[in-house]
């Protein structure tokens, strides 16, 4: 199986010069563009990787499903979708014209920015540093790594620079989606997108949400699972924002990007999947690392549908 993965790794490096490490969040910048890495967790415990899969990077908006997870059992189902939507959208992940325009000044749905800023909003805690040291320890739990943490840098540099999705909160504060402080909202968003993890990290959370909730090297449960599947059906809905459509139709599996290159993949009942590529198209996903999931998922036939 690594020799299987090495040689998609292989085939797949010639995209990265097509796309572009992400710019707009300046630290960003120094992530490696060259760098093209897979780790695999089977559900019965059996690990698999090729390629740069030690590349060190930050989970950005893939902990939008963490906290989406997190969020739901701190308040259920009713009260999370009462402020967020369910619905896709074919607009940028950043953008603001969905939020005035649509669903009744609800954000579209909890992988867009906007949502996924209104669902850190409903993480519990008395402080805002409470909320995220909550955030933190449930990745640590989904991950079995408890050495995870947030690369400062980067929280800084975000902290520094997000003035849109700054915007955007100071909107959904206006029409009541936000009802706590809104810059101790955002110190827990800025932060929960600047943890650092390796493609390991990503492919053993994929494989909590592929055993529905369960941890697979424990036993423990520790997602209730309908909720783990609300969690999936967005991925696949929205994970991959404008391109989720397409996505869905070559690859088949639930699935969330984030700028910092990575993408957790979720093969239900069989493995989870992470993928580091921090080379990005123009929606924002790892270019080569869309391409190195539909070779898998033909080479192994994991398509859902
Ligand atoms: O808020 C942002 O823009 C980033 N922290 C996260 C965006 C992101 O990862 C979009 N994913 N592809």
């Amino acid at each position: 199986m690594n020799e299987i993965l090495d040689e998609i790794i292989y085939e797949n490096r010639k995209y990265l010069c097509e796309g572009q490490v992400a710019s707009y969040i300046p630290e960003l910048k120094n992530g490696n563009k060259d760098a093209l890495g897979i780790y695999i967790t089977t559900l019965e415990g059996k690990e698999y990787f090729g390629g740069d899969y030690y590349t060190k990077f930050t989970i950005q908006s893939i902990s939008k499903i963490i906290t989406l997870a997190l969020a739901i059992m701190d308040n259920g189902i009713e009260y999370v979708f009462s402020k967020v939507g369910m619905e896709p959208t074919t607009e940028a992940f950043n953008s603001i014209v969905d939020l005035e325009m649509k669903n009744l000044n609800k954000p579209l749905n909890p992988m867009i920015n906007a949502g996924a800023i209104a669902i850190s909003s409903m993480i519990k805690g008395d402080t805002s540093e409470e909320a995220f040291s909550r955030v933190l320890d449930f990745v640590r739990k989904l991950s079995g790594n408890e050495e995870l943490d947030l690369n400062y840098n980067v929280y800084v540099s975000e902290k520094k620079t997000g003035n849109r999705n700054r915007s955007l909160a100071y909107f959904m504060k206006s029409t009541g989606v936000i009802e706590n402080d809104v810059e101790a909202v955002l110190d827990v968003y800025f932060k929960q997108c600047s943890i650092e993890v390796t493609c390991k990290d990503l492919s053993k959370i994929a494989a909590v949400f592929a055993n529905n909730g369960v941890i697979p090297w424990t036993g423990e449960r520790i997602i209730e699972k309908e909720v783990a599947q609300i969690v999936k059906t967005i991925m696949v809905t929205c994970g991959m924002y404008d391109g989720s459509g397409e996505f869905a139709v070559k690859i088949g599996l639930p699935a969330k990007s984030g700028v910092g290159g990575g993408i957790l993949g979720v093969s239900p009942n069989k493995m989870g999947i992470g993928i580091v590529g921090p080379s990005l198209d123009k929606r924002g996903n790892s270019i080569g690392g869309v391409e190195v999931l539909k070779d898998l998922s033909q080479k192994l036939d994991l398509s859902i549908f």
